[in-house]
Formats: C-alpha cells, sequence, structure tokens
C-alpha cells in the first residue's frame, strides 16, 4: 500500500520535473507519449490500481486521477505558452512561412456601424453624431415627454444628478433635436450612438448598447416614405427575402408611431428592430420647424439586433464579453 503511493508520488514529481525542461514542442510531444500516451506512466498507474486491496481502492484511484488532472492542466498550459513563443530553432529556410502576429481587428458592432451608414450614405443620408452625456431637454423635453411621463422613472434611467437634469442618454433620438436646432429643413441625416438603460442583461438585452437613429424632414414627406426606406434598407441588408413586420405602437415624439419586427430564423421568433413613425408636430416645434409647412420621418433601431440578425449571433451578451475567440471572427 505505502509501495503504491510512493509509485505515483515518484510518477509526479517525475512529470513535473520533465515538464520543466520542455523547451519546444517536439520534446513537448515525447512528454506526452512518455507520461499521457496510450502506454504512457499515468496509465501504468491504473494498472497498479488493479492490485490494490478492494477496500483502499476508492482512495486511491481518487488520487491516481488528482494527479492525473494535475499533470494534464500543467501540460495544457505548457502548450498554450510554447504556442505563443518564438520557436527555440530557427532554420535557414527563408521560403518557409512565417508566423502571422496577431493583431486586433475592428469590434464586429463598428463594422456593422460602418455598413449601415455606407448604405443609408448610397441613399442620400449623411451621419450625425451627439453627446452621451444629455440633459433633460434633448433626452425628454424637447422629444414630448413631459415631466410626469413613466420614461423618466429613475428605474429607466441612469442619471447623473439627484435632480434629473442630466443623465446617459437612453436613445439616440436626442440627436434627432440636436440636428433640426442647428439645421433647417431639408434633413436627411442618420446617427448612430451608444445608449444606457438600466435593464436586465437576457439574450437580447444589455444595459449599454447601441442605435441608428434615422431622421428626414422635408415637404411633403409621408408614412409612405417612411415604410419604404426601412422595407429598402431590410431587404438591401438583410436579403431580398427577408420577412419584416410594422406593428401599431406609440412613442411621445411621434405621430402616428410603429415598431418593426424582423423574422429570426434561427431563434424562430420575430424580434424588435426598434420604434419608427412620423415627427410629432411637438417636437419640430421645439426646434422652430413649422409643422404646417414641413413633415418628418424617423427611425431607432437596435444596432446589436440588427448585427446579431445579420451575423447569425444568437446572444447579444456576446459583443461586451471580449473573448477574442468570438471578436477574431469578423
Ligand atoms: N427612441 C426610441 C427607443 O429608444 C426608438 C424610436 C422610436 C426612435 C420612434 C425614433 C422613432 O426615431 O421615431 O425606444
Amino acid at each position: 500500500m505505502a509501495d503504491v503511493i510512493e509509485q505515483i508520488d515518484q510518477v509526479q514529481t517525475q512529470a513535473e520535473t520533465e515538464l520543466a525542461a520542455v523547451k519546444n514542442a517536439a520534446e513537448l510531444e515525447q512528454y506526452r507519449i512518455k507520461f499521457l500516451g496510450a502506454n504512457g506512466l499515468l496509465k501504468g498507474l491504473m494498472k497498479v490500481l488493479g492490485q490494490v486491496p478492494k477496500d483502499q481502492k476508492p482512495a486511491i484511484g481518487q488520487k491516481v486521477n488528482a494527479v492525473k488532472e494535475k499533470v494534464t492542466g500543467a501540460f495544457e498550459e505548457k502548450k498554450s505558452s510554447l504556442a505563443g513563443a518564438a520557436p527555440s530553432t530557427w532554420t535557414d529556410d527563408v521560403t518557409e512561412p512565417g508566423r502571422v502576429p496577431q493583431i486586433g481587428n475592428t469590434h464586429i458592432i463598428m463594422k456593422v456601424i460602418d455598413e449601415l451608414t455606407e448604405l443609408f450614405g448610397r441613399m442620400g443620408f449623411t451621419v450625425a453624431a451627439g453627446p452621451e452625456v444629455e440633459d433633460e431637454f434633448h433626452n425628454f423635453v424637447a422629444l414630448n415627454i413631459p415631466k410626469s411621463h413613466p420614461a423618466r422613472d429613475p428605474l429607466d434611467n441612469f442619471y447623473l444628478e439627484g435632480d434629473g437634469s442630466t443623465l446617459l442618454r437612453t436613445q439616440t433620438s436626442t440627436v434627432q433635436i440636436r440636428v433640426m436646432e442647428k439645421q433647417q429643413p431639408p434633413i436627411r441625416v442618420v446617427i448612430p450612438g451608444r445608449v444606457y438603460r438600466p435593464d436586465t442583461v437576457d439574450d437580447t438585452h444589455l444595459f449599454m448598447f447601441h442605435q441608428l437613429e434615422a431622421l428626414v424632414v422635408d415637404k411633403g414627406v409621408t408614412m409612405v416614405d417612411l415604410k419604404s426606406t426601412i422595407m429598402q434598407f431590410v431587404h438591401a441588408y438583410f436579403g431580398k427575402e427577408t420577412k419584416v413586420r410594422f406593428r401599431p405602437s406609440f412613442f411621445p415624439f411621434t405621430e402616428p408611431s410603429a415598431e418593426v419586427d424582423v423574422w429570426f430564423e434561427d431563434k424562430q421568433r420575430w424580434i424588435e428592430l426598434g420604434g419608427c413613425g412620423m415627427v410629432h408636430p411637438n417636437v419640430l416645434t421645439a426646434c422652430k420647424i413649422d409643422p404646417e409647412v414641413y413633415t418628418g420621418w424617423a427611425f431607432g433601431f437596435g444596432i446589436e439586433r440588427i448585427a446579431m440578425r445579420k451575423y447569425g449571433i444568437n446572444n447579444i451578451r456576446l459583443f461586451i464579453e471580449n473573448d477574442v475567440r468570438f471578436l477574431r471572427q469578423f
């Protein structure tokens, strides 16, 4: 019995010492065969287990397994450290392909933003931006969201001041106001940007995500323009067969309003891209644009949802986990 334990300890010590001496992939392979291979020393310990009296088998078995796990773990660690290191033997063959250094790449969300602004650019839209830390006027008041409105609830907003005067913007619609304050119609802009909401995280919700806002204001703009632009976008970006539906909805800053859903084949369900509607006359008035002369439409879509539909990503958390195995795929 003491013999067996000693033998197990010996194999462990030997494995540790020899692993420390391994300097390259070839030596590591030799090591693997010697210790972890089908006829290796660890397999040998399993055989020894056969000679142990029955009542001691569980304890000895556990010990063997623990050693096996430890040795395997150390082996894997060594393997990845060698993979990241320079080869210890340089050859003179200059035609041999070199190791390609791992460099960063554009984050999938930034890539989708580029694709979207390029696509809308071809449809005549320019790109605008606004601040992520917003004031009450641009996030609420000018968007026809009065003081008493439930959208102002502290549970639904990241307020930065106790009096509610500044907050992390909850929507890119704030930038509609900033654009209209500076520019008279005709207006045709898209606004990609980050927004913040204290939502519970699940596979389609994050507390911080991106939206693509669009705003068109001109004479004679109608709901038909809105619907046809969205259909055109969806078919151009996701493919001609993509199923889209418009559901009547409500937003304080649009009248009438709708929500747009796209069919997710892999989830077998409709997922909301965002809201849209005809710009409310109060919003135009707040920006000193005459609603008797001009009309407009707008939409705000979730960019993560767009990326998920486009690239078959089934969990929104992946965008912020920074797992390189995910990031390198795009
Ligand atoms: N801001 C809305 C939200 O975040 C989405 C939205 C709805 C944007 C209607 C619009 C719009 O521009 O017209 O839920």
